[in-house]
């Protein structure tokens, strides 16, 4: 048995946990303790608040002062890919949209012919360096999907992939099926999706997929497609998750709330209706503001307005090739604050409590019985993280009682 003590912590982040997302007000709620101090035995946590005398340690490590949280949970990343479409900056720049340069075989298909061309290990090298830097800025939970194979062959190695990362590196991960991505050229929606539909009921499929996902928006999927998938895969024995209300104002909450998904994602253009019945619902709202910023759109998503109504919120990167080019959940922290305007407090709950509910894990929180995974941060206080952007506050990160990852000489 060995006994390891964070001592000295400045601010100890502790979100609430609870059987369900944190919803509403609930969301401004965060139990901050100064002078803090965490206690871990084996790699769980048996002790976590105010400071006291009664544990003795073999292992010492003192946070100097600094913030000490969970580590943080990515509820929404497409980490396995192959290629890069950087010349889809330039587009952008030109002001082609994204769902042109989808319609003219680029974008989602793009990244389709990459990932088919390339092999399992090329994946696994590829994810893991995005990985390498997710665990770097303090993430030690991440849910991964499909969708860049659109077919049985190359979906399934896209879902191997995710679970190699699992195996390869001191994360959790949480697997997503999100067979109707995109229509391939020369294909109908209709019958691209019956395949992909089809493909739910593969055992391997089943086996390394906990959620099925489906991408909502026009020329992609319709929102009666998407119902029949999301049955589909509820028959199946799939929790639901849906890309919805992306662009365009299809629907695609007030299905998934219909359909009881765990969460919808995205969501900028929902509507109030829908948005007001996030509240007597179990769907969390996966938020993904990067990839507002990135697409370059000023309309961002009412978190406001969701969370105001009672609605739970969790944040994400969305990391892609295409509508958000970035691992970094921090900077999605800092958009969360000034872009959707939600508070400090709000944004630690939805990285960490409400983003592990959203994938359906008891990640995010601190308590006894919990797995050691927190960061010491260079930042005095939970305010500083959102604060001070574009830069990576990790100190330590520590997976399972054992620090995995550390960045010295950066004391404030
Ligand atoms: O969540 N919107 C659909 N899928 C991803 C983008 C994928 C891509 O552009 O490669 C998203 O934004
Ligand atoms: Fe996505």
């Amino acid at each position: 048995m060995s006994t390891t003590i964070i001592k000295n912590i400045g601010e100890l982040v502790l979100p609430k946990k609870s059987t369900r997302a944190l919803k509403g007000k609930e969301m401004d709620e965060l139990l901050i303790v100064k002078d803090g101090m965490v206690v871990i035995e084996d790699g769980k946590v048996i002790y976590s608040g105010e400071k006291t005398d009664d544990y003795t340690a073999d292992q010492e490590i003192d946070a100097e002062g600094k913030l000490v949280t969970p580590a943080l949970v990515d509820p929404h990343t497409h980490v396995v890919h192959g290629g890069s479409r950087e010349h889809e900056l330039a587009l952008k720049i030109q002001g082609v949209d994204y769902l042109e340069i989808l319609e003219q075989g680029g974008g989602i298909l793009n990244t389709v012919e990459a990932t088919k061309k390339a092999s399992f290990d090329e994946l696994l090298e590829k994810a893991s360096k995005n990985i390498i830097r997710m665990i770097q800025h303090g993430v030690l939970t991440v849910e991964s999907k499909s969708g860049y194979g659109l077919d049985l062959e190359n979906e399934l190695k896209q879902l191997k992939v995710s679970h190699a990362l699992e195996e390869k590196f001191p994360i959790t991960m949480k697997h997503t099926y999100l067979g109707p991505h995109a229509v391939p050229k020369g294909r109908e929606n209709e019958e691209f999706l019956q395949e992909m539909t089809d493909l739910l009921q593969n055992d391997e499929i089943k086996k390394l997929s906990d959620f099925a996902d489906i991408f909502t928006e026009t020329g992609v999927f319709s929102v009666e497609e998407s119902r029949r998938y999301m049955e589909a895969a509820k028959e199946a024995g799939y929790d639901l998750k849906i890309h919805a209300d992306e662009i365009d104002p299809l629907g695609g909450l007030g299905l998934a709330i219909e359909q009881g998904a765990v969460s919808a994602d995205h969501l900028v253009a929902a509507s109030d209706k829908d948005k007001k019945a996030l509240k007597d619902s179990d769907t969390i709202a996966v938020l993904l503001p990067g990839t507002t910023f990135y697409l370059g759109k000023d309309d961002y998503a009412d978190a406001r307005g969701m969370i105001d109504n009672g609605g739970a919120v969790a944040l994400a990167t969305d990391f892609n090739p295409g509508s958000c080019v970035t691992d970094n959940l921090q900077m999605i922290m800092t958009i969360g604050a000034i872009k959707l305007r939600m508070t400090p407090k709000e944004v630690w709950n939805a990285v960490t409590v409400n983003a592990a509910h959203a994938i359906k894990t008891d990640r995010g929180t601190l308590d006894a019985g919990d797995d050691a995974n927190l960061v010491i941060w260079n930042a005095p206080n939970h305010e500083y993280v959102p604060y001070h952007y574009g830069v990576n506050h990790a100190s330590k990160v520590i997976a399972n009682g054992q620090v995995v990852f550390e960045q010295p000489g950066l004391n404030l």
